[in-house]
């Protein structure tokens, strides 16, 4: 995972990347269902969270780098959550495609983003 240089986006980034890891190992130990519902809720709610405070930060600094389609981006992941949550409860997914699916954009998305990041200065919120 690339770093941002802001401390709370790179710990919230390394909580999401842990929590799909998580659950992958879940889905594959055999977990239940009630353990894997219940952890791509509170999962897919980090995920509105975390869009939440970056969404906040990316008006906050000055002319960022392709932010309608990033914010684009953001809402489709939620929309895509919100789907798996209702596949998820009607049993109609294969759950490790979906995860390897999901854990294959979030990486994508946090090492784009975290270069435009690095080349803000975190203290003052303008271009380094
Ligand atoms: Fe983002
Ligand atoms: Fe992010």
């Amino acid at each position: 995972m690339e770093f941002s240089g802001f401390t709370l986006i790179d710990e919230q980034h390394g909580h999401l990347l842990e929590s799909v890891q998580q659950l992958k190992d879940w889905v594959r130990l055999g977990r239940g269902e009630t353990a894997v519902f219940t952890m791509t809720t509170a999962l897919a709610e980090y995920v509105v969270q975390h869009f939440a405070y970056e969404e906040e930060l990316l008006h906050t600094l000055p002319n960022f780098p392709n932010l309608a389609k990033h914010l684009e981006q953001h809402k489709h992941l939620t929309l895509f959550a919100g789907d798996t949550l209702d596949l998820l409860l009607k049993g109609e997914v294969v759950v490790e495609d979906l995860l390897q699916n999901l854990e294959d954009w979030l990486i994508d998305h946090i090492d784009e983003e975290a270069l435009h990041f690095r080349t803000y200065d975190p203290a003052t919120l303008t271009y380094k």
